[in-house]
């Protein structure tokens, strides 16, 4: 299916697939409003929501991607479950990266909530590793 999906960056119209794609995908928690997520991260210098559209137009897959001038990370890494272990993860990760690398940022990195155990191996397969750091946060 590799051939199969073209990417773009989010449109206003996409919002409701969007969502509803990253609830079915469990990546919608109480703590973040995907609304808000879009709004703070679609379409700015610094930052994009890319998308995997199929032939017919359909998105099936997400990948949020910014930068903070030194660092870049991804979110929302997301296939529709009806198009998993076809490649599409994997095509969405490589376009994150490309859009990173685009803009002279040289390591991308990204969160596996603890309870996501089954998506490491993911990574390690596309070529990441664990980082041997500690993130720190607070609430503002
Ligand atoms: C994680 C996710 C994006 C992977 O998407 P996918 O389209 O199924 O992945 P791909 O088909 O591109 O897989 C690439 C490779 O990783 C492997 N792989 C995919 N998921 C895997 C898993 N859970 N465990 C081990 N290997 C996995 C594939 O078999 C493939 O291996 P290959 O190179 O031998 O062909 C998808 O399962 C998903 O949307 N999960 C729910 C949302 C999520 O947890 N996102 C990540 C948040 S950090």
């Amino acid at each position: 299916m590799d051939g199969t999906l073209s990417i773009r960056p989010f449109a206003e119209a996409d919002r409701g697939p969007v969502k509803a794609l990253w609830l079915g995908c469990g990546l919608v928690v109480p703590y973040n409003d995907p609304d808000a997520d879009i709004d703070l991260a679609a379409g700015r210098e610094n930052s994009d929501i890319l998308l995997g559209i199929l032939p017919d137009g359909r998105v099936a897959a997400t990948a949020m991607v910014g930068h903070d001038g030194h660092r870049g990370w991804l979110y929302y890494v997301a296939v529709d479950p009806a198009y998993r272990d076809t490649g599409f993860g994997r095509i969405m990760v490589r376009a994150g990266e490309d859009w990173l690398r685009a803009r002279s940022i040289r390591k991308a990195q990204l969160l596996i909530r603890e309870t996501n155990t089954a998506v490491r191996a993911f990574y390690e397969r596309i070529g990441w590793s664990e980082s041997p750091r500690t993130v720190m946060e607070r609430w503002l």
